[in-house]
């Protein structure tokens, strides 16, 4: 078992423990949260983990409601949103009560987002059921929903009171869907080197999965804690990011997110090597470590992705932070203007 504290504009912990659910009571009630809990969920998580969950509060006393919604991106929308906001007045939810969001990113991302805004903010308790969500979404305090126009449109910053990864939910997890945390993993690899890359390199097995995901939320704790609203440092986290979100809008969101930052942190390295700013040989560890992961992905060129770059929100006038690679744990944010994106990338 291990303990990340997050000390953010609320101080929280992240608990990492195989076989945690079954002490999901005991770690409210330290909290002090006491009363209602609704337990939020998707179509495929549900059915899973859902009746463990719901015991386990019962026993220790919590009234529990499930709310269950279809799963996917496609869900992660304000006609949801207003579903749930719906639900919790119906059946009478107040300030003191808690939303419990039992599931991936989605689940996260969206339950977060009305546990901020229900009556200006309740409690929230994250329960992340995806890889991507245990060593991502989950920390950090991004909650959203999507638009019609673009993902991640509506959203607030809201920390959460706890957040509680049992590793024995992945094991439901389909192979794709562990490619797509590993691909955020692989950011982190890359960002941070040292332990993770090596853990990575050697292939995650059930022996370092706890490690691994301790190791991602300390790295993602030490930015956030840096730099809550992303003013500045937390944009090392947008790694590869600019390449997967013009992949995301080009294959209209086929290609899952973690999957597309790792093919955007392929193009980093190849363009790092090609611009001579990465050494050979640890560029060459970098895509030895996406085949290790089974990423080594082969998509869009980027002539094609760049048109799309523009849409990237983390555009500012004219001007693109990229995160570039100069080494294993020596990254960079590099400033380029709109109109020398095509040259930079070598492609004009
Ligand atoms: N808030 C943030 O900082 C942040 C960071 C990265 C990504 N995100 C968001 O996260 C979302 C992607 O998250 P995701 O990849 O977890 O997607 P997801 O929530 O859609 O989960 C992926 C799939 O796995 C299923 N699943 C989850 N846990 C399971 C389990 N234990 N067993 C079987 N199936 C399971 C889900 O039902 C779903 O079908 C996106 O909306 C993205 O915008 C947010």
């Amino acid at each position: 078992m291990s303990i990340v504290r997050v000390k953010a504009s609320k101080e929280y912990d992240v608990v990492i423990e195989r076989g945690g659910i079954a002490k999901l009571g005991e770690y409210l009630s330290a909290l002090g949260i006491k009363g209602k809990v609704a337990v939020i969920s998707d179509s495929n998580v549900m059915p899973l983990y859902g009746e463990e969950v719901s015991d386990v509060l019962t026993y220790h006393g919590y009234e529990v409601s499930t709310y269950v919604f279809d799963a996917g991106e496609e869900s992660k929308n304000l006609i949801e949103y207003g579903r749930i906001l719906s639900f919790l007045a119906e059946e009478g939810f107040t300030r003191r009560d808690t939303l419990l969001a039992l599931g991936g990113g989605v689940v996260g991302d969206l339950t977060g987002f009305v546990a901020a805004t229900y009556m200006r903010g309740v409690h929230f308790v994250n329960l992340p059921t995806s890889l991507l969500a245990a060593i991502d979404s989950s920390v950090g305090g991004k909650t959203a929903v999507d638009l019609p126009q673009g993902k991640n449109l509506v959203g607030a910053f809201y920390q959460p009171d706890l957040v509680l990864c049992d590793t024995a939910a992945f094991r439901t997890l389909p192979y794709e869907e562990i490619k797509n945390g590993l691909g955020e993993g692989v950011k982190y690899a890359v960002l941070e080197g040292g332990r993770i890359f090596e853990i990575l390199k050697k292939g995650l097995t059930s022996d370092t999965l706890e490690e691994f995901v301790r190791l991602s939320v300390e790295a993602k704790r030490r930015i956030v804690e840096e730099d809550e609203r992303e003013g500045g440092s937390r944009k090392f986290l947008n790694l590869g990011h600019t390449i997967a979100h013009a992949v995301e809008i080009l294959t209209s969101f086929a290609v899952p997110h973690g999957v597309a930052v790792a093919y955007g942190v392929k193009e980093m390295t190849k363009l790092a090597l090609e611009r001579g700013e990465l050494d050979p040989k640890e560029g060459e560890e970098i895509l030895a470590l996406l085949s290790a992961c089974d990423l080594d992905l082969s998509l869009d060129p980027v002539e094609d992705l760049l048109p799309h770059f523009l849409a990237d929100k983390k555009r500012s006038g004219d001007v693109i932070t990229l995160v570039t690679i100069e080494g294993i744990g020596k990254c960079r944010l590099t400033e380029v203007k709109c109109q020398d994106l095509a040259k930079y990338f070598g492609v004009e």
